[in-house]
């Protein structure tokens, strides 16, 4: 078979998963997961049965370059978290720490033994150019159970139409994905999330480009994870869709700036603080300021200063 599937009743997957470039996070996300029952996470949290992620001392950049750094902390399981912040605050970079597309530039994310990860990632890093019509998308997100060169089963063919229905898109299997409005496209991704039948979802902007409706019936779906006790993490624009629908937020400014319920998070002083931190970060530095530190005078910082420290007035991670 080539690239291009040309039955529609059966596909083959490896020819798909090396042109689909960035969908193929799921593979990512699951080969990570099994990486992360570390005998150091044995040894270091056997007490910390709640948590599902842990953040310590957490710098993540590219290059030389952080984009987020001294994140302290943990996510609990089952908990339902906004990621708040400015654009370029380090939201995305956050998500792909956690996912494990981008490994960390000093300190850890330690995800608890067999906690199974889906990531959706943010509209913009999609090819929506490539030609896969709704079902190959969405057959995604049942790779983890039949392996890359799995046969798709009627039974495979049931639990897509299913979701698809389940997000309001019954009977697009076969639409070509750059047909769709980006309302439709985040129901399809949303979809393929509810077939990886993950413990933690990391959705990265999902409400971005999507109608009200859509936005009302995402949220519906995200609500019905969170009683299903799946724990979930949402970047969010939108403070009052934050505040309507999310317990808890963390507020971003390539530092945590405020973490935890999101009523105390989201307070005027913390957005102030955030947007100071923000307009101050130097784009080149290449390593860690100390809270107040003038940054805008091209001081230069060449020095690679050990990331163990901690800001003593520094954002709260609860
Ligand atoms: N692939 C990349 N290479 C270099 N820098 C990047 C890359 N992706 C993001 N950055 C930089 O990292 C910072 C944080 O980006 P990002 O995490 O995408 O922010 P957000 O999602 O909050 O808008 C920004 O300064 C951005 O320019
Ligand atoms: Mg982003």
């Amino acid at each position: 078979m080539g690239a291009k599937p040309t039955e529609h009743d059966e596909l083959t997957w490896a020819p798909q998963f090396r042109r689909i470039g960035l969908l193929t996070n799921v593979i990512t996300s699951h080969i990570d997961l099994a990486a992360c029952s570390s005998a150091d996470f044995r040894a270091t949290d056997r007490l910390m049965t709640n948590a599902c992620l842990t953040f310590r001392d957490l710098t993540l950049g590219y290059g030389s370059h952080p984009a987020i750094h001294h994140l302290d902390g943990t996510i609990r399981r089952g908990s339902l978290t906004a990621v708040v912040g400015a654009n370029g605050s380090g939201k995305s970079t956050l998500m792909k720490g956690i996912v494990g597309v981008l490994k960390p530039m000093a300190g850890s994310v330690i995800r608890a033994p067999g906690v199974h990860a889906a990531y959706l990632p943010q509209q913009s890093e999609l090819d929506r150019s490539f030609p896969a019509r709704v079902v190959d998308l969405v057959s995604l997100g049942l790779w983890p159970k039949r392996g890359m060169l799995g046969r798709y089963t009627k039974e495979d063919r049931e639990s897509v139409s299913q979701a698809l229905m389940a997000v309001g898109l019954g009977g697009f299997e076969k639409r070509p994905i750059d047909t769709l409005s980006g309302g439709q496209l985040q129901r399809t991704l949303f979809a393929r999330v509810l077939l990886q039948d993950a413990d933690l979802i990391l959705l990265d902007e999902p409400f971005n480009a999507v109608d009200a409706k859509t936005v009302g019936d995402l949220i519906a779906l995200i609500k019905r994870w969170h009683g299903e006790e799946r724990t979930i993490m949402v970047v969010v624009h939108d403070l009052d869709l934050v505040r309507q629908n999310f317990p808890e937020t963390l507020l971003l400014a390539r530092q945590p700036v405020a973490w935890g319920e999101t009523k105390e998070t989201l307070r005027p002083e913390n957005l102030l603080r955030a947007r100071r931190f923000h307009e101050a970060w130097e784009e080149n530095a290449p390593w860690c300021e100390p809270e107040g530190h003038d940054h805008g005078q091209g001081h230069d910082h060449a020095h690679g200063h050990d990331h163990g420290h901690h800001h003593g007035s520094g954002p709260r991670a609860a």
